[in-house]
């Protein structure tokens, strides 16, 4: 039986694309309504597609100016760096699209850290609504990794899920780099949550979370789950290749 709000696609294209419409959708609805619309937006390689198809397939179409991007994490380095996720975000699709520059609230990676902390918590603090006495984002798109981490929130620091902090700067456990994460508490107070997974190498983690009462401490990613907001996960068919439900399609 499939879980209530995953949802299963044969290639990752068409995941993205699926995810890039719900996305579309709300930004629609924003500019309707004529209010503004906070999406945190993650990185790693994941994304890539999903910029690609919003930037190439709807560019011409979506009026951005009601939207504001921030980032669920970043890496501590340039924001021209090839590791940086705004940078990755920039050139697959920020540059590509017709949005404020004032829209855009990226993690600068280039700082100091902990000055960095301070200065981006307060940017999400200005540009939110508040519930639970956090800021509230209508849409935090997130990644896994194969270790069940998610945004920079490692095996490890689930602690993260429970502070009242905006956001947090931790280390990368293999590779040591700083990083700057929003905290799990604030992916908890978010109005909708969407994972976006492909590929094998992630099916195990997908099979633990979604399936299996997977040890908590293990997986932070199995931690998300809004308190009154609606959690998505949108998988490609390798994502979800060990999970019972994947033939329920
Ligand atoms: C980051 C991401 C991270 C990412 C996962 C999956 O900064 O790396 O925010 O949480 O979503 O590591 O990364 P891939 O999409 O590259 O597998």
């Amino acid at each position: 039986m499939i879980k209530k709000g995953v949802k299963i696609f044969q290639t990752p294209f068409e995941t993205a694309e699926a995810l890039a419409m719900e996305l579309l959708r709300r930004v629609e609805e924003s500019n309707k309504k004529g209010r503004y619309l906070t999406i945190a937006l993650s990185g790693g390689k994941t994304p890539t597609l999903l910029f690609t198809v919003l930037a190439d397939h709807f560019a011409g179409e979506v009026k951005w100016n009601n939207t504001h991007f921030f980032w669920a994490d970043e890496r501590m380095v340039d924001p021209d760096h090839p590791e940086s996720n705004f940078g990755m975000a920039f050139r697959t699709f920020l540059i590509k699209v017709d949005i404020p520059a004032e829209n855009i609230h990226r993690i600068m990676g280039e700082n100091d850290v902990d000055h960095e902390v301070a200065r981006y918590s307060a940017e999400v603090g200005r540009y939110t609504e508040k519930q639970n006495g956090l800021p509230v984002f209508d849409i935090i798109l997130l990644g896994l990794g194969n270790d069940g981490h998610t945004a920079s929130i490692f095996p490890g620091n689930e602690q993260l899920f429970k502070t009242g902090k905006i956001c947090a700067r931790v280390v990368h456990p293999v590779s040591g780099q700083k990083r700057i994460t929003l905290t799990g508490s604030i992916l908890n107070n978010a109005s909708e949550v969407f994972f976006l997974i492909s590929g094998k190498d992630k099916a195990h983690v997908v099979k633990a979370i979604l399936e299996e009462n997977s040890p908590r401490e293990f997986f932070p990613a199995s931690l998300v789950n809004p308190a009154s907001g609606k959690l998505f996960w949108f998988l490609d068919m390798e994502a979800a290749s060990e999970c019972s439900f994947k033939n329920a399609l």
